[in-house]
């Protein structure tokens, strides 16, 4: 246990888009936790940031590390980074909060998670969904066998981006800098939400299609689609897009006894059936060749509100107990998301079934390939945010 009563938290990426946020999240004094020191390579914003929250500010990750009152640190650069920061910081002997998606390879994600296992530190991955009570709840029907046996899961979503948007950040939307497109960026969340639900585990094979249907400042996928199977039977697909515009985010989750719908994060519709599929399916003898069993819609289920910063709350329990367990998602847990992405990816390119876990040198293979004829696209200097900032 530390000597502390409050986490004390150092940021590396703290004048970013998300880092802002965490930093806004620490200064609200609503948990056991302070903001000792920020860090970020972009002078100017770090030192606007500084002044405003009269916290030290550092341009090096290594010498926000060399201080001596600091207990953990969030890293929130971006992705292809996060690997090698988060690996710093363990090794320093500090608890660690990554930033989603854990890593964008499955070769920094096993790096990434040997020096946590090794330095035996405290990490947990930002995915702040996780908190949303309506998935917590689903998460309950689900074990409990409210919904008799699961089936399916399906999840759509759409996160329309314009050219703008790419031109903004210069490692946005480059195999080289980001590592993917709207998989990496927009839907890991829901791929978290979706691993969590159906197995607490990554799937055990998936196809993938991956395209650029239009953005002409991104190398990367901006419309992708994929269906496989979890080790535990359950099967999935899903669609997502910066392309596409105008849906929410849309889960349906298929049980032998009910079906669920929510929408952005909300419950949207629960529906029991009258007789299990399973058994109706055995059972039913006629006349009507294409009888289902008899349903109706349930009231919504209640629950309370979403509090995002639950992530940090638990996080600062985990440090200040040295019990892992609070967590409320644990580094190891963030792999489940990071390999689906990276497994889609590579099926899309091998056009066929990949099994999972990834062979690393295989997808290190292919994305040396994507970097080396990734065509040219104009990037803006990243000396803006606007248009971001609304976001947060
Ligand atoms: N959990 C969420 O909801 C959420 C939301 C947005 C972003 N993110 C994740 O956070 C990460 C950052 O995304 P963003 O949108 O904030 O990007 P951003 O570009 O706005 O911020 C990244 C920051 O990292 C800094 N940086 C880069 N290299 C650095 C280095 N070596 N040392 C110190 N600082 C460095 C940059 O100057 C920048 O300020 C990504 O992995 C992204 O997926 C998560």
């Amino acid at each position: 246990m530390t000597k502390h009563k409050k986490v004390r938290f150092g940021i590396i990426g703290s004048a970013g888009l998300i880092g802002n946020y965490h930093a806004g999240t620490l200064t609200k004094g609503e948990g056991p936790y302070e903001l000792t020191a920020l860090c970020d390579i972009d002078a100017a914003r770090l030192a606007e940031q500084s002044n405003k929250l009269g916290v030290p500010a550092h341009a090096d990750y290594r010498e926000l590390l060399g201080r001596d009152d600091l207990d953990a640190v969030i890293v929130a650069t971006p992705h292809p980074l996060h690997a090698d920061h988060v690996i710093a910081v363990v090794e320093s002997g500090r608890d660690v909060l990554s930033e989603k998606p854990i890593a964008h390879t499955p070769g920094d994600a096993r790096r990434m998670l040997k020096a946590i296992n090794r330095t035996r530190r405290i990490a947990g991955v930002h995915y702040q969904h996780r908190a949303n009570p309506v998935y917590r709840k689903i998460k309950e029907m689900i074990t409990s066998g409210e919904l008799g046996r699961l089936l399916s899961i399906r999840f759509t979503g759409s996160w329309y981006k314009s050219d703008f948007y790419y031109s903004l950040g210069g490692w946005r939307g480059t195999w080289a800098d980001e590592g993917g497109g709207t998989l990496i960026n927009q839907a890991p969340h829901d791929i978290d939400i979706l691993c969590y639900l159906a197995a607490e585990d990554m799937p055990a094979e998936l196809i993938g299609r991956c395209s650029n249907l239009y953005h002409a400042t991104s190398q990367v996928e901006d419309h992708a689609t994929a269906a496989g199977v979890f080790p535990n039977g359950v099967e999935f697909a899903m669609n997502v897009s910066v392309a596409a515009h105008g849906d929410l985010p849309t889960f349906n989750i298929f049980g032998t006894a009910g079906m669920i719908t929510t929408v952005a994060g909300k419950f949207a519709k629960y529906i029991r059936y009258e007789q299990d599929l399973i058994e109706f399916c055995r059972e039913y003898d006629g006349p009507n060749p294409y009888q289902g069993p008899k349903y109706e819609q349930q009231p919504l289920p209640v629950v309370g509100e979403h509090d995002p910063t639950e992530v940090h709350k638990c996080f600062a329990q985990a440090v200040l107990t040295r019990k892992k367990s609070k967590l409320l998602v644990s580094a190891k847990e963030g792999r489940w998301s990071s390999e689906t992405i990276n497994a889609i990816i590579l099926s899309s390119y091998l056009g066929k079934k990949v099994k999972l876990p990834l062979s690393p040198a295989r997808y290190d293979k292919m994305l040396a390939e994507l970097i080396a004829t990734a065509r040219p696209v104009e990037r803006g200097q990243r000396d803006s945010q606007r248009g971001m900032e609304a976001k947060w």
